[in-house]
């Protein structure tokens, strides 16, 4: 073991007694050398105690406690707002186990050139151990992981985002298994040198993973999937590949229940790309006209799917909490999250009111008069500037989430019934198609393509391909994602075990003017409702060159005047546009040939044959 510099005083608590945690904790003490150590046991008061020291750094501020009881704001660095997907690697020893889709470096040099990084990256520092569980602690399916990051912001929105803590500990025991996790905002203080209000590295970053040896290595952000790094780091790109070897799902999906007016239950997992309304479906409120009809969150993200002894698929959600998009949020839209950031909230990168509220773009129709915006400048509606970010967002634990299912947290998980896939498409694909099957559940899937938003950063509103919403987050070689699809649904196919029912779905169109068509949110209980049926052998529909959707007489349309030309022309399949879009499937095939399922071929030459007939 390599020495602690006498500078780094660190008493391990007594609750802790894993030998290899702690050398491992002393090893990286002694590379990125912070000023002390700090093992977090995740209690009330050390999430108090941090925040006060935030809020004393400038950091964190405390809103109005009338207003927003026990609730803070924090601006970041306007260089460090979103997740960065060209600074994200995975790190297999093999390149074609990485993919087309994902950076990669041979894990020795990315080692070398990360060791260099991390040397003495925590000076003037505290350094936290932050002990997290992805899944209920102690249940069978949870993966535990211990954080080690110089960012107190990090601490405190692990405490929200997953079960982190004391307990954490036992459930490890003297040699538990853990993934690694080291993250450095990556900014030195020497010494005498005063602390900005959100440190970062502007210049370099790097969000590394060796999927192999299961550890994250992350430097020079602090904003969301960068720095918490339970989430798409742990829960999704380092779960992906335990899927892909154990025979398991980790999806950027959210999971609902949904409740008939008869009292049935089902379970729907879905996958948008970040940005396009997982949230908000994952808390939908049905439109007054469907009264009976009720919605429960399971997850909002992250789904963890595995098969049960009788080959159902059962999903969780590994985390306990919601980190979500604040703009366009308000009451209309989606008035349980509303009720969800009443108290006990971070929010990051929104506007502050002059009462010591907060306040983004879409919360109320008209603005404030005056706000301070989320650099920090005073703001007036007509300043030209957007008072918040557009990938500003929430923390808050999913216990507060007035409609959180029942099951939410059962370790035994909830049985799928079907999937839904869907991107934010301004034309060509239609409102809801069921699959033919599920080969071509997959296929539509693979071939989903989305225009890019503010939760990543990059060129925005262009359509890329982004395979099952799972673009920056699949953790190996996306083809072999495909293959691990289709091989998990032959296997429970032929143990006689019934399939979910894949949809993909379109909320997005737009007209001449580029205003959305359909109007979404709680009206997609409409959608839903109709997929339900489909489930149930019931709804009726028109089968077309790719799938089965409905006619405008198949849904529900009490309490919205919506007519027959609106819906045309927002299912219309448009014959040109379709060959178009098989072209850019057929290029994102010739990306990822190495690998690719021959039956995803297949099903591209025949929906094509199709089109043409
Ligand atoms: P990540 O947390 O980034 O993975 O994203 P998410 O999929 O959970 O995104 P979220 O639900 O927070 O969606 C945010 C954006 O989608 C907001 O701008 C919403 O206004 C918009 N949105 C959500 N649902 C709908 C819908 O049904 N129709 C339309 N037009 N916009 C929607
Ligand atoms: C996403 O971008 O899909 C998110 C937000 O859920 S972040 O955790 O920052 O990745
Ligand atoms: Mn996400």
């Amino acid at each position: 073991m390599s020495a602690v510099p006498s500078m780094v005083t660190q008493t391990v608590p007594a609750f802790v007694k894993h030998k290899k945690l702690i050398a491992w904790v002393q090893e990286i003490a002694s590379l990125t050398q912070p000023k002390n150590i700090v093992w977090c046991d995740g209690s009330e008061a050390e999430y108090d105690r941090l925040s006060a020291e935030m809020v004393a750094a400038g950091t964190l501020r405390k809103l109005n406690p009338e207003k927003r009881p026990n609730s803070y704001l924090a601006w970041s660095d306007p260089s460090d707002v979103a997740r960065v997907e060209d600074r994200t690697y995975i790190c297999s020893e093999k390149e074609e186990d990485a993919g087309p889709t994902n950076n990669w470096k041979a894990p020795a040099e990315m080692r070398e050139t990360l060791n260099g990084l991390f040397a003495g990256s925590m000076k003037g520092r505290t350094l936290y151990v932050v002990p997290f569980s992805m899944g209920p602690l102690g249940s069978p399916i949870a993966h535990i992981g211990v954080e080690l990051s110089d960012s107190p912001y990090v601490v405190t929105n692990m405490r929200m985002m997953t079960r982190m803590g004391k307990a954490v500990y036992d459930v490890l025991g003297e040699n538990g298994e853990f993934v690694p996790c080291v993250h450095t905002v990556g900014a030195p203080l020497e010494a005498g040198q005063k602390d900005v209000a959100w440190p970062c590295n502007p210049t370099t970053k790097y969000i590394v993973h060796y999927p192999e040896t299961r550890e994250i290595w992350s430097y020079g952000s602090g904003y969301g999937g960068n720095a918490l790094l339970g989430k798409k780091c742990l829960a999704l790109r380092i779960a992906s590949t335990m899927g892909r070897d154990q025979g398991w799902l980790a999806e950027h999906m959210l999971i609902l229940g949904v409740t008939s007016p008869e009292g049935k239950k089902y379970h729907v997992a879905a996958a948008f790309p970040s940005a396009c309304g997982k949230t908000n479906f994952a808390m939908l409120i049905p439109p007054a006209s469907m009264d009976g009809w009720k919605v429960t969150t399971i997850g909002d993200d992250i789904a963890w799917i595995k098969p049960d002894a009788q080959g159902k698929l059962r999903a969780i959600n590994p985390e306990a909490g919601y980190f979500g998009v604040a703009p366009g949020t308000n009451t209309k839209t989606n008035s349980n999250c509303m009720a969800s950031l009443n108290a006990n909230v971070i929010f990051t990168n929104v506007a502050l009111t002059d009462d010591g509220d907060v306040w983004w773009e879409g919360l109320t129709k008209e603005a404030p008069a005056h706000l301070v915006d989320w650099t920090g400048q005073d703001w007036t509606p007509d300043c030209g500037r957007k008072a918040s970010h557009p990938n500003a967002r929430f923390t808050v634990a999913a216990e507060q989430n007035p409609v959180i299912d029942a099951n939410w947290d059962n370790p035994e998980g909830v049985a799928i019934d079907a999937f839904i896939f869907g991107g934010r498409r301004s034309t060509t694909v239609p409102l809801v198609t069921e699959a033919k099957n599920w080969v071509e559940g997959v296929y539509m899937a693979a071939t989903m393509g989305s225009e890019t938003t503010a939760a990543a950063f990059g060129q925005q509103g262009v359509v890329r391909r982004d395979p099952f919403a799972m673009l920056p987050f699949c953790g190996y070689n996306m083809s072999d994602y495909f293959a691990h699809w289709l091989e998990l649904g032959n296997k429970l196919e032929s143990s006689g075990a019934k399939l979910p029912s894949i949809f993909c779905v379109n909320w997005f169109r737009t007209d001449e003017n580029g205003k959305f068509i359909w109007p979404g949110f709680g009206d997609n209980m409409r959608v839903l409702k109709w997929m339900l049926e489909r489930v149930e052998g019931k709804g009726k529909g028109v089968e077309h060159v790719f799938g089965t959707s409905p006619s405008y007489e198949d849904l529900t349309w009490d309490g919205l005047d919506f007519t027959a030309d609106q819906f045309k022309a927002i299912t219309s399949i448009d014959k040109a546009a379709w060959e178009k879009e098989l072209e850019l499937h057929a290029e994102l095939f010739e990306k990822l040939k190495h690998n690719l399922p021959k039956a995803l071929e297949d099903t591209r030459a025949a929906i094509s044959k199709r089109l043409a007939a």
